[in-house]
């Protein structure tokens, strides 16, 4: 078995990202700046946000964090986005999900101006996505491509299982790997909480990626030998043997499966790292369309 180190992976793009920074500071260039906007304490934000803004300033970005209070109203964080979408200084930004129950996210994802939205969750930049045409890949999925393809694992004509069809994961994760493009050209089936027979599938996956949200869900006996298998799951998980309270739990049974995969992702260290390197990734991406623009 091996692991798919996705901290080791990240921490190559950041320094690749770094460099290409340092050519634009000896070159007098502005160097990307992204803006992320927080509403409310939720823990895990916090963090996800916190370790956003210190990536930014390890490969050299300039960052601005807004910090707007739980109670702030859906007109409030539009105006927040409509001064984003109108500051020449700022080439993308996102605003952290989930935000609390009385603004409504489509509203708020829906008016973030496409060329800024390093997230990839607008619908014009999703069409795109679906149309093979350049666009923001979302993070997440995005960092999952780039470990398939760093790590030189065959894609092709492999059957792809994709428990989950989430926006963000899910969806456009069974869409990249379906495209003619590295580490696409998958066969791919997209199973869901309605699905039946779960486990048959799974058996017949070359690679599962697992992006449901529930602990430990993948077993051994759910997959067939010599599978990878991808672990999306970041669950905070009590647990009072821990001084924060919590453990960090996987959606993958990490003992049993890796006992049975030929590649597999740890968590922590898996993916998750590699989210935050494609954010920047996409950043860099918005900063050079911005420098052809203007
Ligand atoms: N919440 C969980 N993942 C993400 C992400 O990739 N971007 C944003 N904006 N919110 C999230």
């Amino acid at each position: 078995m091996i692991l798919l180190d996705g901290k080791q992976t990240s921490a190559q793009i950041k320094a690749e990202i770094a460099e290409t920074v340092s050519t634009m500071v000896q070159q007098n260039k502005r160097v990307p700046h992204l803006a992320a906007v927080l509403v409310g304490t939720n823990g895990a934000s916090m963090t996800y946000v916190g370790a956003k803004v210190k990536a930014c300033e390890l490969v050299g970005f300039e960052s601005t964090l807004i910090e707007l209070p739980e109670e702030t109203s859906e007109q409030e964080l539009l105006d927040t986005i409509y001064n984003l979408n109108n500051n020449s200084d700022i080439d993308g930004f996102i605003v952290q999900l989930p935000l609390p129950k009385h603004i409504n996210e489509n509203h708020i994802l829906m008016a973030i101006n496409p060329d800024k939205d390093v997230d990839g969750f607008h619908p014009m930049n999703v069409g795109r996505l679906t149309l093979d045409l350049p666009t923001f890949i979302s993070a997440t999925p995005y960092g999952i491509m780039e470990l398939l393809e760093r790590y030189n694992i065959p894609t092709s004509g492999k059957h792809v299982v994709v428990i989950g069809r989430s926006h963000i994961v899910g969806r456009p994760m069974s869409i990249l790997m379906s495209q003619k493009r590295p580490a696409g050209n998958a066969t791919v089936t997209v199973a869901h909480s309605r699905t039946k027979n779960l486990s048959e599938l799974t058996k017949t996956a070359d690679i599962v990626i697992a992006a449901l949200g529930m602990p430990e869900f993948l077993t051994s006996d759910m997959i067939k030998d010599d599978a990878v298998i991808i672990d999306v799951g970041i669950t905070r998980v009590p647990d009072s043997s821990k001084k924060r309270g919590y453990r960090i739990a996987g959606d993958v049974d990490f003992e049993s499966v890796s006992q049975k995969a030929s590649y597999i992702t740890p968590v922590p260290g898996g993916v998750g790292p590699m989210t935050i390197a494609m954010l920047l990734k996409n950043t860099l991406l918005a900063r050079s369309r911005s420098s052809v623009a203007s």
